[in-house]
């Protein structure tokens, strides 16, 4: 009897084990698509997760750590911008663009019609914002990740959010 519970009490132990590696195996997967995923183009070129990518666009963590895997889902894969807007510069060139910082005499404008983008330093007074909304579209709409591999990309954005690792599974996001 008491054997019997003990091999009960391991195995339950083993089995929390085995999820755990396969959340951590999860975060791995997810975070080398965040980095270096060669469909589309790289979260991490506009986006820093850990210390590593560049800063173009908001700062991921603050949604992650709030917002479930189907909204995560949702939010990746948005074609309305919140953020991007259009701008106009003297010579006539439009071009989608998100503020880095905005002081009294320079716009500091991320121009995001170049891969990686380019950080712009406009002058107020010659600078149009066009509009709020943009033709610009969030990259990850257009790479056709599989549903895992949105999975993968979310468990990891939960874990670097979080700090815990639980594994996501593709049918919790659509
Ligand atoms: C070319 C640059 C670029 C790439 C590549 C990119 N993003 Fe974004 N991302 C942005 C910009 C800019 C916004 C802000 C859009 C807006 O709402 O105006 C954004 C917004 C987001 C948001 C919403 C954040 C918030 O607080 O509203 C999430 C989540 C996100 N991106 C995740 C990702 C993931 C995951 C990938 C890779 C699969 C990725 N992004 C690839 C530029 C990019």
């Amino acid at each position: 009897m008491k054997r019997t519970l003990i091999c009960m009490l391991l195995s339950g132990a083993t089995l929390l084990r085995a999820e755990g590696d396969a959340a951590l195996a999860q975060v791995e997967r997810g975070r080398q698509v965040f980095l270096h995923s060669k469909k589309g183009i790289a979260c991490a070129t506009c986006h820093s997760l850990e210390g590593q990518g560049i800063a173009v666009g908001p700062d991921i963590t603050k949604l992650a750590a709030v917002v479930g895997p189907r909204g995560l889902a949702t939010t990746i894969l948005m074609t309305a911008t919140a953020y991007v807007q259009d701008f106009k510069l003297p010579n006539g060139r439009t071009f989608p663009g998100i503020e880095k910082q905005k002081t009294a005499d320079t716009w500091e404008i991320f121009d995001l019609s170049r891969i990686p983008a380019v950080l712009l330093k406009l002058k107020p007074a010659d600078t149009v914002v066009v509009r709020s909304s943009s033709e610009w579209c969030h990259p990850p709409t257009v790479a056709k990740y599989a549903p895992e591999e949105l999975a993968d990309i979310i468990g990891y954005l939960k874990f670097v959010a979080t700090g815990k690792a639980k594994e996501v599974s593709s049918d919790e996001l659509f």
